[in-house]
């Protein structure tokens, strides 16, 4: 895995596994976490790894117990008020029952604790990613860093006098039928910039959604507007769906059994064909085909299942 994918498909994970992570795969992912930079070189970071189940369960005791004393107002943060409520319930486990919990701590006076803990983490979950390992990053215990008796017990584990949480993480082997972490990509919303007008096609992932059947967006930034590329091999499908957009095609290459509404057409390479919002319809490729589709207004649902 390159760089950029693991950038494109880190996920948290929130469901793990009891298998326990090798040592050597947990020592690259400290590693990762050591060569993040820091301000001025300062290098500062702290990091606790904590994979004793008794400390891990003690830890989730003491945070569930500080967190129930808790009150929400309607200022509270979200987050912070699930950590609440769920506290006040009991039986809450901040950190999701991973076999290891990475703690990153920074000197309290220093001004770039936070930045130098978060590029840490990032690094550290982007390697856990490249080792096909789950993480998540773990806000409990920053958000509870001056509790008393969590900053005692932390200086028990290892935590020195001018040292405070900032950031801390999970990792392990996802609880997932192939055991690999979640990589099933969530759409970004907002912050777009006039760049994004520009998408240069060779940049953009394929998939293979159906065998034989590969598409890649021709351009996803639009407001009304969004369209695909399509290659199908000879004899692929696209089974039968409908969609609330309005489906505007030209078949470049090949061409395509369409059938719309219950009649069936067939087109050719210069052939344009419209799907009227809401209509059933299915392709079968003739020949090796290459088409584009343009659909207004966006598609809730993508082609490979995924949300818009
Ligand atoms: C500063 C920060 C704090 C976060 N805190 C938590 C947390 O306490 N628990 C949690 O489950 N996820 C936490 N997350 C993960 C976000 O919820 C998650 O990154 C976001 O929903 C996007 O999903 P993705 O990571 O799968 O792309 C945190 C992320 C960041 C950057």
């Amino acid at each position: 895995m390159n760089t950029l994918e693991a950038i494109m498909t880190r996920r948290s994970t929130r469901s793990y596994s009891a298998a326990a992570v090798e040592s050597d795969k947990l020592q690259k992912i400290i590693e990762a976490g050591r060569y993040a930079p820091s301000g001025g070189n300062n290098q500062t970071n702290h990091f606790l790894v904590v994979q004793n189940p008794e400390v891990l369960k003690k830890l989730a005791a003491l945070a569930e117990s500080a967190f129930a004393k808790m009150e929400v107002t309607p200022e509270t943060y979200s987050s912070l008020k699930s950590s609440i409520l769920l506290s006040k319930k009991g039986g809450y486990v901040f950190y999701y029952n991973a076999p290891v919990l990475i703690i990153v701590a920074n000197q309290k006076n220093y001004g770039n604790n936070l930045a130098d803990s978060a590029v840490a983490v990032e690094n550290m979950m982007l390697a856990a990613n490249d080792l096909n390992l789950g993480s998540c990053w773990i806000n409990q215990l920053h958000w509870l860093t001056e509790d008393e008796k969590i900053l005692a017990y932390l200086r028990e584990i290892g935590l020195t006098e001018n040292e405070r949480v900032y950031a801390s993480m999970v990792v392990g082997y996802a609880k997932s039928a192939d055991g690999l972490p979640v990589r099933k990509s969530l759409p970004r919303k907002g912050n777009r910039r006039v760049i994004d007008m520009m998408i240069y096609h060779d940049k953009i992932e394929k998939k293979e959604i159906n065998p034989g059947v590969v598409f890649q967006y021709l351009f996803q930034g639009g407001k009304q507007l969004m369209g695909y590329h399509w290659n199908m091999a000879d004899g692929s499908k696209v089974e039968m769906h409908t969609h609330e957009s309005e489906q505007l095609g030209y078949c470049i290459k090949g061409g395509f059994i369409i059938v719309e509404d219950g009649k069936e057409y067939q087109i050719g390479a210069g052939d344009a064909y419209i799907i009227p919002a809401n209509v059933p319809h299915s392709f079968v490729a003739v020949g090796d085909t290459e088409a584009i589709d343009i659909f207004h207004p966006l598609r809730k649902i993508l082609p490979d299942g995924n949300p818009a």
